[in-house]
């Protein structure tokens, strides 16, 4: 008990000396001024109007949007985003009322006007945005006494103008300062050189002119320095060499003068360089080469001369080269084609002299090559038929001669071909009709293919030797319907008279089989072909389907999508379009290519009818003759119609695809299994006769090829393995016949 009483008592006492400390510190002087101080920071938000829309003013105001305070009431951090108008003036705040204020972010507000020199009493601010608003004016010398600034964004303000104060120069524990997109004038001040803690500096797009100071080589924390469209004159200063954090270098779209200075192979994290669109001249320095990092380089309209010298090949990374619009007069080096990541490459307008080289075929990534505009000779080389993501190939403008090589029909990305003014003969290959081509001022001549016809006007053929073609303003092709029929008949004739002797000549069926080996179609050679009494055209696919509206299809299977097309001829044709593209594009090429590569060899009663296809990155689709009754799954999952299809038609279609198997097993040269024979590859007309169809997993089968051990098709109809097929027809034959009667009833 009595332990308790003096615990109590001590309690007590402690609790009225804390008592008495906290009342004495509410009542003193020092606690008065904070008050005072928060009370003014409360009405000179008010006093601002900025927070118009609140309704109660009177609230407490740490609590308003983007206000933050401290614990003892004052504001530490006004971040300020409204998208309502009307326009706010910046001065309406009293910068004065907030020296606690660390954080201050305006960006993409309505905030107008211009920065008044008070901003300049926010002494603990650490951060400064008022970036993309609508501030003009000069900006003001008292920027200089934010010293613990660390990131001051004045970007794309557009109307800042006037000099930048050199009084920045002493906000020293900068990191990032952007006063891009403005119309600042007058020089870079050199003070900026004392910013040793810069990383970005970002100065584009204003109205700087002079030269780049050299103390620039003091910012050697600098990752990112864009400089660019800005009237800067003058030479790049060599200093700038010791900036060797810097992965970011911009100076283009301005008037600098002089030489690449060879210090600039010092930059070795260099990612992104861009020099073009100003006055460079000398030649590319050879130190560039150890820029092993850069994947951009641009240094086009300059003055360069010179070579392109041969260090570039140790630019692995490179993606983007421009080297376009200078007086570059070597040739290209072939050392080029080790830089395999490049998608961009141009060297237009120089003087650039020899032959393309066939290297360029190894730049498989390469999507846009122009040299347009130079002295190269010589031959394209075929090789460019490898880069199958070329989208625009720019050879304009030379003295290229030979003739156009028919791989360039294996671009299936190709958009635009401009060949124009060179010296190409011959005649001109098959291409996808769908791309932009100029072909004139060459020595072509010959029939303009059907596909290129369609879509171009003459200007792009005009000018050759002797092109000739359905469009008007071109002269027509001479050869009148006579002479054609008679040299048809000459030329059958002539053929048939070889063939006959030859089958005599040659050793039976089984011998002639080994001796054919490659397909004659090899994968990825596959452009497109429109045999249909030639007169299927893509734009007429395209328009009797409505760019393959939903209302035409008529089926959706594994690899694609099944379409009913009626033609302007009047036919109706089946066309099954690949989707998935994206997804897989190794597999679903493949299964296309496949498909197209069989069936183009096949012709048979009971096979379903290949009339064409398109393969190209924007059409892809396979056109079949169409199939009345559709599947045979369809019809027997159907009661009525699997009434119709009674015992005898059941034994018909079991025939019919027999007939096809041992047609594709036996009397191919190369055999072929199909690999996926189910009731839904099996397509009935309107007569209710069967023909197989979707050879999509189909193989060929090589004698010497290796064991297949990968499974195909669907489970439950999975072809039997290539020796049954091949030694053992009779067997097979009965194993399907009795797959099928198994199925059947
Ligand atoms: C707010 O505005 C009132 C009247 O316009 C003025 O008397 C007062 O000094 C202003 N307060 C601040 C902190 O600017
Ligand atoms: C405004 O806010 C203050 C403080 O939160 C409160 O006392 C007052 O009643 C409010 N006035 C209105 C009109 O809501
Ligand atoms: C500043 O405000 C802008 C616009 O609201 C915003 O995008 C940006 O992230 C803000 N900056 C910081 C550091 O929060
Ligand atoms: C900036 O600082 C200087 C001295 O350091 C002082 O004279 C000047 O008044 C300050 N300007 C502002 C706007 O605070
Ligand atoms: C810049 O000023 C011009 C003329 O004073 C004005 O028309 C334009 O809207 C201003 N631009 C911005 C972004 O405020
Ligand atoms: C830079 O621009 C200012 C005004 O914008 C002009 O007075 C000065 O002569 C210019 N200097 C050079 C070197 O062009
Ligand atoms: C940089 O390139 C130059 C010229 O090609 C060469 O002499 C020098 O050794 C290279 N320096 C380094 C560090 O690779
Ligand atoms: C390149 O141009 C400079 C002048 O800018 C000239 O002195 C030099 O001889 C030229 N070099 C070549 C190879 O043309
Ligand atoms: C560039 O490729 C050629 C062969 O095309 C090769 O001999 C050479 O060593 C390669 N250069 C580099 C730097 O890899
Ligand atoms: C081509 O590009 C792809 C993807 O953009 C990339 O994965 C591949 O490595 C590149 N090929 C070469 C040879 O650089
Ligand atoms: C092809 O290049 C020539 C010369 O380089 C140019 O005049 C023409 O406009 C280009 N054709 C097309 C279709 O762009």
């Amino acid at each position: 008990m009595e332990w308790y009483s003096i615990n109590t008592c001590r309690v007590l006492v402690v609790s009225v000396v804390l008592l008495s400390y906290n009342m004495l510190l509410i009542s003193s002087p020092a606690a008065a001024t904070t008050d005072a101080q928060v009370e003014a920071e409360a009405e000179a938000l008010r006093n601002s109007t900025w927070w118009w829309y609140m309704e109660n003013t009177t609230s407490d105001h740490c609590t308003w949007d983007g206000i933050t305070c401290n614990r003892e009431g004052h504001i530490i951090q006004i971040y300020f985003s409204d998208h309502y108008e009307p326009m706010i003036k910046l001065s309406q705040l009293k910068f004065s009322s907030f020296p606690s204020l660390l954080r201050l972010n305006l960006s993409q507000s309505s905030i107008y006007g211009r920065i008044p020199d008070e901003i300049g009493t926010l002494t603990k601010l650490t951060y400064l945005s008022i970036s993309d608003c609508g501030l003009d004016g000069e900006l003001p010398v008292s920027l200089g006494n934010l010293t613990l600034l660390e990131e001051l964004d004045l970007s794309f303000n557009y109307n800042l103008s006037g000099a930048i104060p050199s009084s920045l120069g002493y906000l020293k524990n900068l990191i990032h300062l952007d006063l891009g997109s403005n119309s600042l004038s007058s020089v870079i001040p050199s003070s900026l050189g004392s910013l040793t803690n810069l990383e970005y500096l970002y100065l584009s797009s204003n109205r700087i002119n002079g030269s780049i100071p050299s103390e620039i080589g003091n910012l050697k924390n600098l990752i990112h320095l864009d400089l660019g469209s800005n009237s800067l004159s003058s030479v790049i200063p060599s200093s700038l060499g010791s900036l060797t954090n810097l992965e970011y270098l911009s100076l283009n779209f301005n008037q600098i003068k002089g030489s690449i200075p060879s210090e600039i192979g010092n930059l070795k994290s260099l990612i992104h360089l861009d020099l073009g669109f100003n006055s460079l001249s000398s030649v590319i320095p050879s130190s560039l080469g150890n820029l092993t990092n850069l994947e951009y380089l641009s240094l086009n309209f300059n003055e360069i001369n010179g070579s392109i010298p041969s260090e570039i090949e140790n630019l692995k990374n490179l993606i983007h080269l421009d080297l376009g619009s200078n007086s570059l007069s070597s040739v290209i080096p072939s050392s080029l084609g080790n830089l395999t990541n490049l998608v961009e490459l141009s060297l237009a307008w120089n003087s650039l002299v020899g032959a393309i080289p066939s290297s360029v075929g190894d730049l498989i990534n390469l999507t846009e090559f122009n040299i347009c505009g130079n002295q190269i000779r010589g031959c394209i080389p075929f090789e460019i038929g490898n880069l199958k993501n070329m989208a625009s190939l720019d050879l304009s403008n030379n003295l290229i001669n030979g003739e156009i090589p028919s791989q360039l029909q294996n671009l299936w990305s190709l958009e635009n071909l401009n060949l124009s003014r060179n010296k190409l003969s011959g005649g001109i290959p098959p291409m996808y009709g769908g791309i932009s081509i100029d072909l004139s001022y060459n020595d072509l001549e010959g029939h303009i293919p059907f596909e290129l016809q369609l879509k171009h006007s003459p200007e792009v053929f005009s000018h050759n030797k002797g092109l000739c073609g359905e469009i008007k303003g071109l002269p027509h092709c001479k050869r009148g319907h006579k002479t054609m029929l008679v040299t048809i008949i000459a030329i059958s004739s002539i053929l048939f008279l070889l063939f006959s002797v030859f089958s005599f000549l040659l050793p039976p069926w089984n011998m002639r089989q080994n001796q054919t080996k490659t397909p004659s179609i090899k994968n990825g050679d596959i452009f497109s072909i429109w045999n249909y009494d030639g007169k299927i055209a893509y734009e007429d696919i395209i328009e009797a389907t409505e760019d393959f509206d939903i209302k035409y299809c008529i089926g959706t299977g594994g690899y694609g999508s099944v379409y009913k097309a009626q033609l302007p001829t009047g036919n109706v044709v089946a066309l099954k379009k690949l989707h998935g593209w994206e997804r897989d594009e190794a597999t679903y090429l493949k299964s296309f290519q496949n498909e197209v590569q069989i069936l183009s060899k096949i012709q048979h009663r009971n096979i379903v009818k290949l009339h064409g296809y398109c393969l190209h990155k924007r059409c892809m689709f396979l056109i079949y003759k169409y199939m009345e009754r559709g599947s045979l799954f369809g019809v027997l999952s159907n009661e009525v119609e699997a009434l119709e299809l009674d015992w005898i038609k059941r034994v018909n279609v079991v025939k019919s695809i027999v007939h096809a198997l041992c047609y594709m097993h036996h009397d191919c040269t190369l055999p072929i299994i199909h690999r996926d024979i189910s009731s839904s590859n099996i397509l009935l007309d309107s007569k209710l006769d069967a023909f197989l169809s979707d050879f999509g997993t189909a193989r060929l089968l090589h004698h010497d090829s290796s064991n297949q051990t990968v499974l195909a098709g669907t489970y439950g109809y999975i072809a039997p393995g290539k020796y049954t097929i091949v030694f053992l027809s009779a067997f097979t034959l009965s194993i399907y016949l009795l797959n099928f009667w198994l199925f059947l009833f």
